[in-house]
C-alpha cells in the first residue's frame, strides 16, 4: 500500500543525508544539472545550510531541498533556493510544497529578507515568488530572466536589493 502523507517526516537535512540528496537530485534532474548557473553559485561552499530540509518515509529520502546563503550586491540576508527534488514515484503528494513552505518559515524566523531561485512561476508562484525586474539581480552566468524569481520574507525587501549574487562566506 502507498504510504499516506502522515507517514512522512520532514526535518532539517544533516550531513548523513547528503549522499541520498545528491542521488535524488540526479534522478530528478539528470546529468545536465551541473551546467546550470545556480550550481555555480553553490559550488565550493558547504554541502548544507541550516535551511536545507528533507522529507523521509521510514528510512527512504523522498524529497530534498537545498538552500544556500547568498549575498546580493554584497548584502547578506538572502538565500538561494534549490535544487528541490522529489522522488518521481512520490511526485504530486505535496512533499515539495511542504519543504518549501517550511523552509520559508524558517527563513522568516531567522530574520532573513529574501529568497531567490531559478525556476517555474507556475510552481513557485503559490509561495509568493514573483519575477525579479530584469537586470536588478544578476547571477554569475546565463539565466532566463522570466525564471529568476524572488519571494520577500521581509515585505518591501526586493526594492532595496540589487546586484550580483555570490555565495555568502
Ligand atoms: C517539481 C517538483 C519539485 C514538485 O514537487 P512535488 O512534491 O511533486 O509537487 P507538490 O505535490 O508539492 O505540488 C504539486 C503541484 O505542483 C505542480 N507541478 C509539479 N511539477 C511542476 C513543474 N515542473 N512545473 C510547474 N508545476 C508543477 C503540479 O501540477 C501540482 O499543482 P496543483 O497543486 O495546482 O495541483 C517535483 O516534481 C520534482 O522534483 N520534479 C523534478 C525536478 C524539477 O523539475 N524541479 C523543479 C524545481 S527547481
Amino acid at each position: 500500500m502507498t504510504p499516506d502523507a502522515s507517514a512522512v517526516v520532514t526535518r532539517p537535512a544533516v550531513s548523513a543525508d547528503f549522499d541520498a540528496m545528491v542521488t535524488l537530485q540526479s534522478r530528478a534532474f539528470g546529468p545536465g544539472r551541473f551546467a546550470r548557473t545556480a550550481y555555480r553559485v553553490r559550488e565550493g561552499g558547504p554541502d548544507l545550510s541550516p535551511f536545507c530540509r528533507v522529507a523521509i518515509i521510514g528510512e527512504r529520502l523522498v524529497a530534498a531541498l537545498r538552500m544556500t546563503p547568498i549575498t546580493i550586491g554584497g548584502d547578506a540576508g538572502a538565500l538561494l533556493l534549490g535544487p528541490l527534488a522529489v522522488d518521481p514515484e512520490e511526485a504530486g503528494r505535496g512533499y515539495g510544497r511542504q519543504l518549501v513552505a517550511e523552509s520559508l518559515e524558517a527563513a522568516a524566523a531567522k530574520g532573513l529578507k529574501l529568497i531567490l531561485l531559478v525556476g517555474d512561476m507556475t510552481y513557485y508562484g503559490r509561495f509568493g515568488f514573483r519575477p525579479v525586474p530584469p537586470g536588478q539581480i544578476r547571477l554569475p552566468g546565463p539565466v532566463d530572466p522570466s525564471r529568476l524569481l524572488a519571494a520577500e520574507v521581509q515585505p518591501g525587501a526586493l526594492a532595496t536589493i540589487h546586484g550580483l549574487v555570490a555565495r555568502a562566506a
